[in-house]
Order: C-alpha cells, then structure tokens, then sequence
C-alpha cells in the first residue's frame, strides 16, 4: 500500500517538474538512543526519527535527495548510503560531478559530531533497484539506524516485469542483545565479536511481523541483509520466488524456493499468492554460521481464519557452499532489460579492456596498537588521520596519509602482522584496475565496494558487494 501512494506521488512530482530539474526530496531526521527490545531483551538502540529501523527513502531514479541528519547521540556518527551519491559543481563553464565525497564512508566524509547537523546531498543518479542505508562507524549499525532505500524506474521506462499488486520491504539480520558500545569495548579489549544472539525481520523477533497479501495478486518483497556478519537463507513455505533485481540490476528471471542473501545485499523477488487462503511461514535462516539461528514472520492471506501452521520449511543444510555458490553463479544478469549498464554508451568491449593493474586484497583479523580486535586489508588496517583525507588532499597538506599505504599483494608470511595506518591506495584516472579479492579465514566474508563502476567479471557478474566463503576468489574490476 506504502509503495503504491509512493509510486503515485513520484508521478505527480515528475509531471509537475516536466522538463525542469529532476525533483528534490527532503528529509529531516533526527538520530537518538532509545530503548528497543527486539528480541525480549532490553537494549538501548539508535532510532531515527523515533524510529527502528529508521524511515524508508522512496525516490526514482535522478531524483535529489537531500537529507539534513541532525546526530543526538553521544558520539560522532556517520551514514552510508548505497544510493549513487553524485554532486553536481560548474568549475570553468564546465558541470562536473563528483561522487565520492558524501558517501558516508569514513576517510572520505567527515562523522557528524554529537550535537551537530549535517545536509547529504546526493543524487540517484542513472539508478534504479533495492538498496539500503546505515551507520558506518563504531558499530552503531548493531543498534540500528538503518533503513531502506527504493529507487523506482521512471514512468516510461520499462520495467521487465508487470507491475506488483504492493512492495513489501524485508529487512532482515543477525542481531546481538548486547548494547553496540559493549560491543566496541568487547573488540578494543582484544576479544573476537560473540555469535549473534538472533535474527531480526523489520526490527523484530519471530512471528513478529505478518505480511498481508490478496489471493491471486503478486508481491514484490525488497530483501536487504542489514545484519553485521551473517548470511541469512530467505524462504516463503510452499510459494515459489521469482529473482527479478540484485541491487540495481535487472536479472534474469529464475526461479526459487529458497535465496541466499549476504550480509549487505539486497534483492527484489516476486511471489504470487496462489496457494490455498491461509496463513504461511516465511523463514530466514543463517547459512555459514558457528551456532545456527532462524526467525520466522507470517505471510498472512487476506480473509483467511486459518492460522499458521506446521512446521516452517527448511532450508539447505548449513555450510553448503556449493549450494550457495551455485545459486549465486546461477544469478545473471538480463542484458535486454532496463537499468544501468557499466557501460551505458556501449563505448567499452570489455573483452578486450587491457587491464594496466591486478590488485589482490585479503582479509585478515589482527590485533593493533597493543589489544585492539581489529580487521585488516593486505594486513593494513585503516584508522582515521586528525585531519580529513579529503580536505589533506584537497589542501595538498603533505604527512597525513600515505598513497600506496596498502600494498597491491597480501604479504607472504602464513599469518602476517596487522599494522594501522590512514593508507590510501591510488589508482589513475580512467584505468581499468582488476582487483581479485581473497579470503583464506575460516568465515564468511563481505565487501562493501564504494563507487559505482565496480562489477565482477568473475563469479556471477553482478554483485556490487559479495560474500565469500573461505578459499574463494572473486575478481572484479573496476574504473
Ligand atoms: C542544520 O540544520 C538547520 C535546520 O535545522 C539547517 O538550516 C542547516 O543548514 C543545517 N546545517 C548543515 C550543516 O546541514
Ligand atoms: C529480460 O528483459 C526483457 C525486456 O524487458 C524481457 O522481455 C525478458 O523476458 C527478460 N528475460 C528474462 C530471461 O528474464
Ligand atoms: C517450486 O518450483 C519447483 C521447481 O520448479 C517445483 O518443483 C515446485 O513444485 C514449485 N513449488 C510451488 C509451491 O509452486
Ligand atoms: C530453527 O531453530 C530451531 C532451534 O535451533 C530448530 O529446532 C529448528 O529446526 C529450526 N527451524 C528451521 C526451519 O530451520
Ligand atoms: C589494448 O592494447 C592493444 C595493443 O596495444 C591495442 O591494440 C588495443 O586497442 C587495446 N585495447 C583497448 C580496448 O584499448
Ligand atoms: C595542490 O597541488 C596541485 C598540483 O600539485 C595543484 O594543481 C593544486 O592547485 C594545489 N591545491 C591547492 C589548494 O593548493
Ligand atoms: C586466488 O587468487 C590467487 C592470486 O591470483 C591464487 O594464487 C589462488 O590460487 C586463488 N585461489 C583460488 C581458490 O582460486
């Protein structure tokens, strides 16, 4: 119903301003503490707008977002967005457009410091699909403040699928009963992060959540894994998914019974309400994990008085990478359909790009400056300069990081050092890098990849940002 009134009033924004700029959308949010308690457990959580999860953003593609979040919370606080966030400046009669600047990726954005407001301005740009936003820094995304992001086509532009009878937007994550600043303390005190103690589905427990549907219409469900580590198997007892977009891109039509979704990642799925009336469980369950947890919502027949029944299905056994990777090699994506391209004017043949520079990063755990639990990238772990990378750059303001910090290849040795610095790692402009990501930990692990000419050429060529099992590489290139 939300997403219905939406789409409308995208319509009238659009024909109103035909021709003019695109539209602007505002927002006003306001990010406090407050008590949660999602899985029974009372916590202090981080609410925007007295809301968790935070409010949905629904725009349509090149619409401006501009959203002036004011940070109550005792602490800096920065967020990350996986909208294209493009700023438009005239530099010499020129328009230029930036895009790295308010991405809420701290090192290139300043956090909002307690107390204090800052504008993002961004543009989804060239953008359509699922995605969501959230807290960068200091775990704060383990108390919440995230929330969903829907970037609609604009009207006249097809769609490779009819339209949905309502979307319906899952967030879906593991989540911790412990406060977010115990957390902190737990990894500065040297101690690994404990197993999650649930999962959550739009902020709550099982059977916290009912979805309502009509007998016979079809559903979009927007699926984002908002959760720090897990990757979570996503299943609707006796419907069948139809996979129509991963994050941005329009794929190819298959059909499933049960989605992996990794940590980060967003898909939309249709579901057609074709059983008899009644009441179904939907269940999301972790894959890879060391203790295994699952949580259930109900899909909820309009009309029906039949209650939920039986058992919830099962998904693949846990740890089946094979299940996994085949399914996520399964995923293409549909080159005939709407939406952005890497190479929207055809101008590049990506068989013959010659690649100037092969980068391999591995992940690895370590302790820095004497205790600290921390991550590391090529065994650099990144720890932020008083002054900000972006203003030292702009500056030329020399000694605050070090280009080539980080270097093009994980270092030799078995289990190497974990080091911290504010590394940088260049790259020319326009060059087509090739960056082989590699993980040889016992767990899972997800890359966020910022900027929005990555994509993978290994793997199944769509991922903006993948999970990896352990001893899988995945190779991406990137302009
Ligand atoms: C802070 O918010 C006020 C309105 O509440 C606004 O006028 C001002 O521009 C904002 N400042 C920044 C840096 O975004
Ligand atoms: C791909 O998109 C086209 C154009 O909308 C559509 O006709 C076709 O059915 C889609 N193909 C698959 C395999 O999903
Ligand atoms: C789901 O799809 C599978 C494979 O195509 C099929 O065997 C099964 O009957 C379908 N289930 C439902 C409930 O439609
Ligand atoms: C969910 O977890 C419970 C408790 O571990 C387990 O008994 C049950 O089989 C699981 N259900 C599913 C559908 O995975
Ligand atoms: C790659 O290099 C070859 C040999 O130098 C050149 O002929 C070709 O045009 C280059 N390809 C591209 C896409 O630049
Ligand atoms: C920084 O250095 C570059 C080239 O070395 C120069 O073009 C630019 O004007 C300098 N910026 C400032 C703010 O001095
Ligand atoms: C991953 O890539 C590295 C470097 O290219 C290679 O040495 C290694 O064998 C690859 N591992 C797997 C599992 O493919």
């Amino acid at each position: 119903m939300g997403a219905q009134a939406a789409i409308c009033a995208c319509l009238i924004v659009f024909v109103s301003s035909a021709r003019a700029e695109t539209p602007y959308r505002f927002f006003d949010w306001e990010v406090t503490g407050g008590d949660i308690n999602p899985l029974g457990v009372r916590q202090k959580g981080i609410l925007i707008n007295g809301q968790f999860p935070g409010p949905e953003i629904n725009c349509q593609t090149n619409d401006n977002l501009i959203v002036n979040v004011h940070n109550r919370l005792s602490e800096p606080f920065l967020l990350s967005w996986q909208v294209h966030v493009t700023h438009r400046y005239t530099e010499n009669g020129l328009q230029h457009r930036k895009n790295s600047w308010q991405d809420g990726v701290s090192g290139t954005n300043c956090p909002i410091p307690p107390g204090q407001n800052f504008t993002y301005r961004m543009q989804a740009k060239d953008q359509i699909g699922s995605f969501f936003y959230f807290p960068s820094l200091a775990f704060h995304k383990a108390g919440g403040g995230f929330g969903a992001i829907r970037i609609h086509s604009r009207p006249g532009v097809p769609v490779p699928f009819d339209p949905p009878a309502d979307e319906l937007t899952v967030l879906i994550g593991d989540w911790h009963n412990t406060n977010h600043k115990s957390l902190q303390a737990m990894l500065d005190s040297g101690k690994q992060l404990p197993s999650p103690d649930g999962i959550l589905i739009n902020g709550k427990g099982p059977n916290g959540v009912s979805f309502a549907v009509e007998e016979g219409k079809t559903y979009r469900l927007r699926i984002s894994n908002v959760g720090l580590q897990s990757t979570l198997n996503f299943r609707i007892n006796d419907h069948n998914m139809t996979l129509v977009e991963v994050e941005g891109t329009h794929t190819v039509q298959n059909t499933y019974s049960s989605l992996d979704v990794h940590a980060g990642q967003s898909l939309s799925v249709l579901f057609t309400a074709n059983r008899p009336a009644g009441e179904y469980h939907i269940v999301v369950s972790t894959c890879f994990a060391k203790r295994a947890l699952n949580s259930t919502a109900v899909l909820r027949y309009a009309g029906s008085s039949v209650p939920v029944s039986g058992p919830p299905p099962e998904g693949p056994a846990s740890g089946d990478f094979d299940f996994s990777l085949d399914q996520a090699r399964s995923i293409r994506t549909n080159l005939t359909a709407s939406g952005p391209r890497p190479n929207p004017q055809g101008s590049y043949h990506y068989g013959s790009i010659n690649v100037t520079r092969t980068i391999r990063l591995a992940n690895s755990a370590g302790r820095v400056g004497g205790s600290k639990q921390r991550y590391a990238v090529n065994s650099v772990s990144f720890v932020e300069a008083d002054t900000p990378l972006k203003l030292a750059d702009y500056y030329n303001i020399t000694g605050v990081f070090r280009l080539g910090g980080i270097p093009d290849a994980p270092p030799a040795r078995a289990a190497p050092a974990v080091r911290s610095e504010p590394a940088v790692m260049d790259s020319d402009h326009r060059s087509f890098v090739e960056i082989v990501l590699e993980n040889s930990e016992d767990s899972v692990q997800s890359w966020h990849l910022d900027g929005y000419s990555v994509f993978v050429v290994g793997y199944s060529g769509i991922y903006a940002s993948c999970s990896l099992p352990h001893a899988y590489n995945v190779t991406t290139t990137a302009r």
